[in-house]
């Protein structure tokens, strides 16, 4: 198929950037609202459900390969000192020890970050890597690593964000130029006139809101195994990008990416701590290239909790005006960051103060703060999560204030078109979302319905409902391949370089691929998560994987079909647009007649395969393209003991069509949890007199359980979004986390009658809260 170059632009917080991307023929026309659809829209378990509840999916803890080795860490204990010797002759001389790697014997292997070596002369947090012990065990490999001694020389730390950006503070590294991420920083957006406007307004809220630093803990933690075997280092990585890890991984060994083959059949989730390959997967890889053997080295627990990334505490400062009448004239807010030793980037704290409503004059300021803690990563709507929740706070503050409904300023403060560029929406159903919601969760009567309280023995309980809104992208967008392979028995493989992050992202592709196909989902097996299928796929991030992925495939299926049909009808001498298949057959359209099977006609080619490519196609011009939604939350809570309980959860969500509504609302749920994770109970905490991280642990870093978990109200557009793609479908996998923090702190404002100004609401802060 003739190629063609084609530009298409991309849009980020108000920068469009053009980008090229390489086309093969054409996508087939979106599916629209009237498309009739067998597979696609149907609640359909995970096509791997059976692997992977069994203990047959191979997980990359799972790889064991004979003489095989195992890498154990030494970590650094303090949060900022220099690497003066490290003694491992005892250690080399224990029994199974092949190897001691560590900063006197190893070259500078960049880190995944790519700014310093793997075992850095000058550590700058608690956790960072000092060495790696590799032995035919893991016990012997734990045995040794205790033989080793570190000689540190202590340096001064800083751990507290606001301490940290002020001028004397104590350096992070004693390389000055470290302290700060770059001269981009800190940035500034800024339209129209802030200081006047909050000057002219009538009714003005300045909040401060601060977020806590929280925590991954994937079930899955971050490693690798790795193989070399003379020509092909093979890498079994937990990743979300088995593309960004091959690459990394050539670069720190200096090798080809010809000559590694990274690999990822099953993952036990990411959350954007585990893009590309990691410091894990690097050492790994080197250690197995060096040494000649397999090598698999997993972190623990605590590890994982202290040196793999982390969503940054923020405290936001916001000040808003408004009219009488409600409207909001003027948004300022500063945001200060933890971003960690090597925090190179701040996330979007501020996107939702730029974007949600409507206001001409609006200023935001963000200030990252390096310090001496594990360095932040991407976390789930890494910054839009914190966002949320501080300015929807701020914006029941600033509804307090006027005395107006706290919806009502919503509706009134909405935003038509997009602001930061003047751009329409390609849909924008949040006015409905708030609609539909409120009148599930009953929110005219609030008040009334909070009146009824206190409740309980002693009066000690508390009602209250609270709401929050959600907006991010998800339409995905190119590079995005896939190769849709008919066998002679008329089953199909569908080859792409994506991977399952344990989204469902395997069963989604086989439900489009067996709609095109018009095969049963049976007859489809989808291959994924291997930079060896030929097929590039982005990284699994944005929520952008089924947008991205999922038009490639569809197209891949198409051109497939088309090419099965151009077969048929040269064997049966029917004209093609005849044709059609249908479960398996194909079908004579005009005489309604089953012609035979796909594999019977195939059959009649001796060793004949069909394989199609497909590429999805660049993004649609002139308009923005978001998913939007709204949460609202009903809590009770314990004025005797400060103990919160969700009781409901309303989620409205509008991500386009569903493909799947089985994955869709496992999607919503775990977001769900997750965000009230981070407004209950998440957050690491650290002994600043020590520098060090007190709850690395799932001990004493407290998740949701089952106990916690309310009851769950979805509702769910599923129209398809025309513009986004030739699905129609936007992702799942970060909308849902976004407005529950923020709906939770509102409903808890409003149970108590007085605003919440820090997350997590653990009893005690709800307790402080009451006695203010
Ligand atoms: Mo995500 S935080 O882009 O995995």
């Amino acid at each position: 198929m003739p190629i063609r170059i084609v530009t298409t632009s991309v849009e980020f917080e108000g920068v469009v950037s053009e980008q090229r991307v390489v086309l093969e023929g054409d996508e087939p026309l979106v599916w629209g609202a009237d498309a009739e659809l067998r597979i696609v829209g149907k609640p359909t378990p995970r096509v791997d459900g059976r692997e992977r509840v069994s203990g047959a999916a191979r997980y990359t803890a799972d790889v064991r390969l004979p003489g095989m080795l195992f890498g154990v860490a030494v970590r650094s204990p303090h949060p900022h000192a220099r690497v003066a010797q490290v003694e491992a002759s005892a250690a080399e001389r224990a029994p199974g020890v092949r190897a001691v790697l560590h900063r006197f014997n190893t070259p500078d292997l960049k880190n995944a970050t790519g700014a310093r070596p793997v075992f850095a002369e000058e550590v700058l947090h608690q956790g960072a890597d000092v060495a790696l012990v590799v032995a035919e065990s893991r016990a012997q490999a734990e045995d040794a690593a205790r033989l080793i001694v570190v000689e540190y020389e202590l340096l001064p730390f800083v751990v507290d964000p606001e301490a940290a950006i002020l001028p004397d503070a104590p350096r992070v590294a004693t390389d000055r130029a470290h302290n700060s991420i770059s001269d981009e920083w800190p940035k500034t957006y800024e339209r129209g006139d802030v200081e006047r406007a909050l000057a002219e307004a009538d009714v003005t809220v300045e909040v401060r809101f601060e977020t806590p630093t929280a925590l991954h803990n994937a079930l899955e933690t971050h490693g690798a195994a790795a193989d070399w075997d003379g020509r092909t280092l093979t890498v079994w990585s937990s990743t979300q990008d088995v593309f960004g890890a091959r690459a990394q991984i050539a670069n720190a060994l200096k090798l080809q990416q010809n000559q590694v083959h990274v690999v990822e059949h099953y993952m036990g989730g990411g959350f954007g701590a585990k893009f590309g390959a990691h410091t894990s997967g690097i050492l790994a890889a080197y250690a197995a290239y060096t040494l000649g053997r397999p090598v698999r080295y997993m972190l623990d627990r605590t590890e994982e909790n202290l040196a793999t990334g982390n969503r940054p505490a923020s405290i936001q400062t916001y000040r808003l005006g408004a009219k009488r009448d409600g409207s909001i004239t003027a948004i300022d807010l500063r945001t200060v960051g933890n971003v960690g030793a090597l925090g190179a980037w701040f996330s979007s704290v501020a996107m939702p103060a730029k974007e949600l409503y409507q206001c001409d004059n609006v200023r935001a300021v963000d200030v990252p703060a390096r310090t001496n803690l594990g360095t932040q990563a991407s976390f789930r709507a890494p910054g839009v999560v914190e966002g949320i929740a501080g300015l929807e706070v701020a914006i029941d503050a600033l509804a307090a204030a006027l005395g107006m409904d706290a919806l009502e300023v919503r509706r009134k403060n909405h935003a038509p078109r997009y602001q930061l560029i003047d751009q329409p929406y390609a849909v924008k159903t949040l006015l409905e979302a708030y609609t539909i919601g409120a009148e599930r969760i009953g929110w005219a009567t609030r008040d009334d319905e909070a009146r009824r309280y206190p409740l309980g023995r002693d009066g000690h309980l508390r009602r209250g409902v609270g709401m929050a809104s959600q907006l991010w992208g998800g339409d995905g967008g190119p590079p995005a391949q896939a190769i849709a392979k008919l066998l002679p028995d008329g089953s199909a493989v569908i080859l792409t370089g994506t991977q399952d992050i344990g989204t469902g992202t395997r069963t989604v592709l086989a439900q489009i691929a067996a709609e095109e196909l018009g095969i049963p989902l049976a007859h489809v097996r989808v291959e994924l998560g291997e930079t060896e299928y030929g097929v590039f796929s982005p990284a699994s991030g944005g929520s952008m994987t089924l947008a991205s992925v999922g038009p490639a495939v569809r197209m891949a299926a198409v051109e497939a079909r088309k090419e099965l049909i151009e077969i048929v009808s040269q064997l049966a001498e029917a004209p093609q647009d005849a044709l059609e298949v249908r479960d398996g057959a194909i079908i004579n359209r005009e005489t309604g007649r089953e012609m035979g099977t796909i594999g019977s006609f195939l059959e009649q080619l001796e060793g004949h395969e069909i394989a199609a490519r497909g590429m999805r196609g660049p993004n649609a011009d002139g308009v923005i393209v978001r998913t939007f939604g709204a949460q609202f939350a009903e809590v009770e809570v314990d004025v005797g003991t400060g103990a919160i309980r969700v009781l409901r959860i309303v989620a409205v969500h509008d991500c386009g069509r569903v493909i799947n509504p089985l994955t869709f609302s496992s999607q919503i749920e775990g977001g769900i949890i997750q965000g009230l994770g981070l407004a209950l109970m998440e957050q690491r905490i650290v002994d600043e007199r020590l520098g060090v991280v007190v709850n690395p642990n799932l001990g004493d870093y407290k998740i949701p359980t089952i106990r916690d978990i309310p009851e769950i109200d979805l509702i769910v557009f599923d129209r398809p979004n025309e513009r986004a793609n030739t699905l129609g479908s936007l992702g799942a996998g970060e909308p849902p986390i976004i407005p529950t923090p923020g709906a939770i702190a509102n409903a808890v404002g409003h149970a108590l009658g007085r605003p919440v100004r820090r997350l997590p609401l653990t009893p005690d802060r709800v307790l402080d809260l009451l006695t203010d």
